[in-house]
């Protein structure tokens, strides 16, 4: 058998037979370049698991909601800043938070400016809030 070496003797087809040399090498391989490629694409930036309410508030939202609250946006344990909000529908707030939202207040930006989180994470973020307004 000849060696995949040999075909990549051709030079302009270097990398395309390197690649298919690779492909040819095996499962085994490819199973381990697997996490290397997503390392590289900046998949593994972020842990496994997703980030928890307090977590993404943590990280985020405090910027602007830590009390008394940046920009007009309400602060985080206050029940009366919350209370009109909340009589809204948690949904409502979800769908604010994840899209932007323009109030009487202020702006509070997409995602609080972290297209990157998931809608899982942001909503966690705002039932989170919202518990500690005590609703
Ligand atoms: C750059 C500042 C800023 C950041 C960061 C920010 N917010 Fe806000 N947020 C605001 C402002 C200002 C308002 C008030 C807007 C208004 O009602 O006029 C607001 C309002 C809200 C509301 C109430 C919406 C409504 O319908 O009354 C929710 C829920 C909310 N933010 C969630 C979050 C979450 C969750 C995060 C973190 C992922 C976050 N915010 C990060 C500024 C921010």
């Amino acid at each position: 058998m000849q060696s995949p070496a040999w075909h990549c003797a051709v030079r302009p087809l270097h990398h395309l037979c390197l690649a298919v040399s690779l492909l040819g090498t095996g499962l085994a391989l490819a199973a381990e370049a697997q996490p290397a490629q997503e390392a590289a694409a900046g998949v593994g930036r972020r842990a496994p698991a997703p980030l928890t309410g307090p977590q993404v508030y943590r990280q985020v939202c405090i910027a602007c909601h830590a009390p008394p609250g940046v920009g007009g946006a309400p602060p985080l344990g206050s029940a009366e800043a919350w209370a009109p909000r909340i009589a809204q529908g948690v949904d409502t707030l979800i769908s604010h938070a994840l899209t932007g939202f323009t109030g009487k207040t202020g702006v509070m930006p997409r995602k609080g400016e972290r297209p990157d989180l998931s809608d899982a994470e942001i909503s966690s973020a705002v039932r989170y809030m919202v518990e500690q307004a005590g609703q």
